[in-house]
């Protein structure tokens, strides 16, 4: 049987998702000692641990070259698709929120108010539930930079620590969601490996209450 492949999410989530299933008892060694490698053998061999950016590792496991995928929240829900989402690992905390200029009140005056964020479909679902008009911008980084150079009224991004914020004379005024690192499935490959996905799953699970 082909090892059950797992795309992970490289960078912030990276470390806490080894660590994970280090405690779950699969030994993550060559994920440690990976180099330029990005596919992975994870445990007995059995599992294989393939690393990408948020949005690859959704397209992956649509697509299903990838079975299991650990992702943000924030990138699920900007990017949508066809997958289950099976697990809350509670790592990779943090916010989408709503912020602007300290000093001014984001929902005085009339005019169509312009938003900078890098998560565009998040942002216009978020004001298509207030039923309130609004113009998207997509910017890619160091979104906070929008506002103080005059090009947004506000923006939506994700808020950790509150600390870029602060530093820019920026504040949250409305939290828009929840976010932390979640375990995605496809479909098919939660049909035809039902047992050993789930196994997975539970031993995770199991592991992420012992570290709490
Ligand atoms: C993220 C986010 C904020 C910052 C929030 O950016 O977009 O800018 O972290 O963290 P804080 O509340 O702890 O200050 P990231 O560092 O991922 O880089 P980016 O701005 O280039 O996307």
């Amino acid at each position: 049987m082909k090892p059950i492949r797992i795309a992970l999410t490289k960078g912030r989530l990276e470390k806490d998702t080894v660590a994970l299933l280090e405690k779950a008892g699969y030994d993550c060694t060559a994920v440690r000692n990976k180099g330029r490698r990005l596919i992975l053998p994870v445990g007995d061999g059995s599992f294989e641990v393939v690393l990408a950016k948020a949005a690859d590792v959704i397209t992956y496991v649509e697509y299903g070259v990838c079975d299991i995928g650990v992702v943000g929240k924030d990138t699920i829900m900007e990017s949508g698709g066809s997958f289950y989402e099976v697990l809350d690992f509670g790592f990779g905390k943090c916010r989408f929120a709503l912020a602007g200029p300290k000093d001014r009140d984001f929902y005085s005056g009339y005019t169509v108010k312009t938003i900078a964020s890098k998560y565009p479909a998040v942002t216009r679902a978020f004001f298509e539930s207030k039923a309130m008009d609004i113009r998207v911008i997509k910017i890619e980084g160091s979104v906070e930079l929008a506002p103080l150079l005059g090009l947004s009224d506000a923006i939506v991004d994700i808020v950790e620590t509150g600390s870029t914020l602060r530093e820019n004379g920026l504040q949250v005024i409305e939290t828009v969601a929840e976010i932390s690192a979640r375990m995605i499935v496809n479909p098919a490959s939660l049909k035809l490996r039902k047992a050993e996905i789930e196994a997975f799953a539970d031993k995770l699970e199991a592991a992420k209450e012992e570290m709490e």
